[in-house]
């Protein structure tokens, strides 16, 4: 064991963690368990930063500041890398941020697979490398990406999305393959039904949601905060040997 491990596993204090998408929802749970495990976070985000983070960094001691990103555009991304790494040393990425267009596949259009597959998969690789590539120099470093139920399961009338999702799991274990030896840890999480604005439509089709609910075992929707320790453990030294995993935070719903 090394000395962080013995001392403080689970501790993040010293480490800085950039967040895609902690506005609201999984990413702001993430952020807010991160700030309280004392990590500093950069929140990439095309809004102002949530003001119960900014409330949560300052109780806790740390900082938390946003950098303007917008996943559709190569360019903003490209622009929040540089931006915040001239400001931070960042240890930890936490590629949250991600979108969801439901069709039938038979009426699915190009331009909205495009647009799915540019922000979930896309722009997680060039966030990847973005901030890798110093985390590979300085041989440490984290990186967490948000799975789904819909890496390992088809799902309905989400084509663009089971397929990005998939694409994340296998540029993580592609991405653990070059990068373990080098010191950085690339894993993701997959979170089950987690009551989020994105799925309000599920939430409101009473059926569906009765449906959802009795095949999960631990008999609830999951939330923001249910991800957070699953993330803060995977950024942690408690995780140093863990590489290339999806980590399912589902309320058992694939062992269902
Ligand atoms: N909720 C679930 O049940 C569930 C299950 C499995 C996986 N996930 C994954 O978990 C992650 C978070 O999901 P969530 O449920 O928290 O979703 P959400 O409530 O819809 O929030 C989506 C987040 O992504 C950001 N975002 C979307 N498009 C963006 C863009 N073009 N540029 C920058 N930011 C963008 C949003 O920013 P704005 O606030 O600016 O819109 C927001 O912060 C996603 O990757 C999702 O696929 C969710």
């Amino acid at each position: 064991m090394n000395d962080t491990q013995l001392t403080s596993p689970f501790g993040l204090s010293g480490k800085t963690a950039a967040v895609t998408g902690a506005s609201r929802g999984i990413g702001l749970g993430i952020a807010l368990g991160l700030v309280r495990a004392g990590a500093n976070v950069v929140a990439l985000q095309r809004g102002p930063l949530a003001p119960e983070l900014a409330a949560a960094a300052q109780e806790r001691g740390v900082t938390a500041d946003a950098v303007a990103l917008d996943l559709e555009k190569e360019e903003s991304v490209a622009a929040a890398i540089s931006d915040t790494l001239r400001d931070h040393r960042i240890d930890i990425l936490v590629n949250n941020a991600g979108t969801q267009i439901r069709h039938d596949a038979t009426d699915f259009p190009l331009t909205d697979f495009d647009r799915v597959m540019g922000i979930n998969a896309r722009a997680v690789f060039q966030l990847c490398q973005g901030f890798g590539t110093p985390m590979v120099e300085r041989g440490h470093g984290k990186i967490i990406n948000l799975a789904s139920l819909l890496t390992f399961q088809g799902g309905v009338r989400v084509p663009a999305y089971a397929a990005s999702k998939g694409a994340v799991a296998q540029l993580t274990k592609a991405l653990c393959n070059e990068w373990a030896p080098r010191g950085v840890n690339v894993n993701a999480v997959a979170p089950g039904y987690i009551a989020t604005d994105m799925n309000e439509a599920l939430l409101a089709d009473a059926q569906r949601n009765e449906q959802i609910s009795a095949r999960i075992p631990a008999a609830r929707w999951g939330t923001g905060g249910d991800l957070a320790g699953a993330v803060v453990f995977l950024a942690s030294a408690a995780a140093d040997y863990v590489h290339g995993v999806v980590l399912p935070v589902d309320g058992g719903w694939l062992a269902r």
